[in-house]
């Protein structure tokens, strides 16, 4: 089990927001690994549109609602959790912070909200189902039988019931600020890596020497069956063969051997999500890898409500841009069935630990909760279209007449839209 004494120094009381712990990661982490974390792709245009997507939609509450017995809890998958929000799986998260992965995954088992562990990990994920059971984990595979089964029988043998297939990396997107930070992976050793390090005291004793000396190098652990190659080394390449081979028919062939719960991530398009449920997938994530694959892809946020309108009750769940309790709401009342929430909890980790990702996920379930009472919303099966009104920028066209009286405006697509809510149907 983890030794989290030393990580869950009292969350700070400066810590208000998600946004916070980012601004304390960037001070504690070497700009390598901060870069990495935080960072795009390219210009960082799908990056921002993440955020805007959010912002140029706004909020229509109702009031007096007795909103006094309201509940966020949600179930999905057979599963009550306590938030409609988990976490999304992050790569390296055992190097921005100590043993990271399981800090990650047992606050939000004690939290009982869903983490997905990433391919990408550091950590073997037998050890971390061990330390916190109901832990996702989230595969990329190549586009190889014999390599997709044994990674699918490790996973399961571990006791992994929810599989997540990430769909959006053929090939690694364009990270030119990964290269102007100096991160890599495998990281190559020299001075100027030092420099970061020896800079950065607190992370370097605390989170890689302390790695180090604990459990040795560590290596990417889970993204074959077999282990991967270490996080530092001067020569190593990493394997990342095969992987835009991976097409529907490997689908299938993933499908016919995981028993457990199936999930595609990365889709945008109706046409795929529509395939995805043909070919027996149990639900789809809404992605665009946060803004960390191509560049000018859209927000997730703006392609949701036409993929729930196609897919009905199908679990429709999304990632990419969430940092506020308000940007769950909206996700929430354009369809999405849940939502995941990634780099602020990396940041957490980092920061605070396991008391850092617990006070992190506390903030976000008290914002839903105060943005549901503001909005006269008791459950989360209440958060609905009509909750919302988008607005485009007033430089937009599309601003002016978003402002007019509903009987004035000429119909648009989403007027078709059916909402989910029920108590609030009315203001349609
Ligand atoms: C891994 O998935 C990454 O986006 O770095």
């Amino acid at each position: 089990m983890l030794d989290t004494e030393s990580q869950t120094k009292g969350p700070s009381k400066r810590m208000l927001a998600l946004k916070d712990f980012e601004a304390a990661a960037k001070r504690h982490l070497p700009r390598s690994i901060f870069g990495y974390v935080s960072g795009g792709v390219e210009d960082n245009q799908s990056l921002r549109e993440n955020r805007s997507a959010f912002a140029e939609h706004h909020l229509l509450p109702r009031v007096l609602v007795d909103v006094s017995q309201r509940s966020q809890a949600v179930t999905l998958f057979g599963r009550k959790y306590d938030t409609p929000f988990g976490i999304a799986p992050m790569g390296l998260s055992a190097l921005s912070a100590y043993r990271g992965d399981i800090v990650l995954a047992s606050a939000a088992r004690a939290a009982n909200v869903p983490m997905i562990l990433s391919g990408s990990s550091l950590i073997p994920l037998e050890d971390v189902i061990a330390a916190a059971p109901g832990t996702w984990f989230q595969a990329y595979l190549p586009g190889d039988a014999k390599r997709i089964d044994a990674l699918l029988d490790r996973v399961d043998a571990a006791g992994f019931e929810t599989l997540v297939l990430t769909v959006d990396i053929p090939v690694y997107g364009n990270r030119e600020n990964n290269i102007r930070n100096g991160f890599s992976t495998p990281l190559r050793p020299g001075l100027r890596l030092a420099w970061d390090g020896l800079t950065h005291p607190r992370w370097l004793l605390g989170t890689f020497l302390r790695t180090l000396m604990q459990h040795g190098m560590p290596h990417f652990e889970n993204s074959f069956a077999e282990r991967g190659a270490p996080v530092l080394s001067a020569n190593v390449l990493r394997d990342f063969s095969n992987r835009d081979h991976l097409n529907w028919r490997h689908f299938d062939q993933i499908r016919s051997r995981w028993k457990g719960t199936l999930i595609i991530k990365g889709v945008l398009s109706v046409a795929d999500a529509l395939t995805a449920r043909e070919r027996g997938a149990d639900g789809v994530i809404v992605s665009n890898h946060g803004g960390r694959q191509l560049d000018g892809v859209l927000s997730p946020l703006r392609v949701l409500p036409e993929i729930v309108e196609a897919l009905g009750r199908f679990p429709v769940m999304m990632d990419s841009g969430i940092r506020r309790g308000t940007d769950i709401v909206k996700a929430l009342s354009l369809g999405a069935r849940f939502v995941f929430v990634g780099r602020p909890f990396a940041y957490a980790a980092a920061v605070g630990g396991q008391g850092g990702v617990l006070h992190g996920i506390r903030l976000l379930r008290e914002e839903v909760d105060r943005d549901m009472a503001l909005l006269g919303v008791r459950s989360c099966e209440e958060l609905s279209r009509d909750l919302l009104r988008p607005t485009a920028s007033p430089s937009d066209g599309e601003y002016s007449a978003s402002v007019l009286p509903a009987a004035m405006k000429p119909p648009t697509p989403a007027d078709s839209m059916r909402p989910r809510g029920l108590a609030n149907s009315a203001t349609a």
